[in-house]
C-alpha cells in the first residue's frame, strides 16, 4: 500500500527502512515521504506507529514543528 503517492512510497519501504535502524524521522526524510503536497505524513507517522519496530518518541519527532 503506497504511503506517499506524490512520491511513490510503500508502507514496506518505509517498515524496511525503519528496519535498518532509521527512526521515524529519518525513516520518512531519507525516503522523502511528505516532501511533496504533504498530506501523507501524519498516515505515515500513524502507521509506524503500530509497527513494533517504531517507539512513539522517534516518530513525533516527524511532526512539523507549530512554531
Ligand atoms: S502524498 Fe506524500 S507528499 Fe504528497
Amino acid at each position: 500500500m503506497y504511503v506517499c503517492i506524490c512520491n511513490n512510497i510503500t508502507e514496506d519501504q518505509v517498515k524496511n527502512v525503519v528496519a535498518k535502524g532509521l527512526t521515524g524521522k529519518d525513516a520518512l526524510s531519507h525516503l522523502g515521504v511528505g516532501s511533496g503536497c504533504g498530506i501523507c505524513v501524519m498516515d505515515a507517522i500513524d502507521r509506524l506507529s503500530h509497527d513494533q519496530n517504531a517507539t512513539a518518541p522517534n516518530l513525533t519527532q516527524a511532526l512539523p514543528s507549530n512554531k
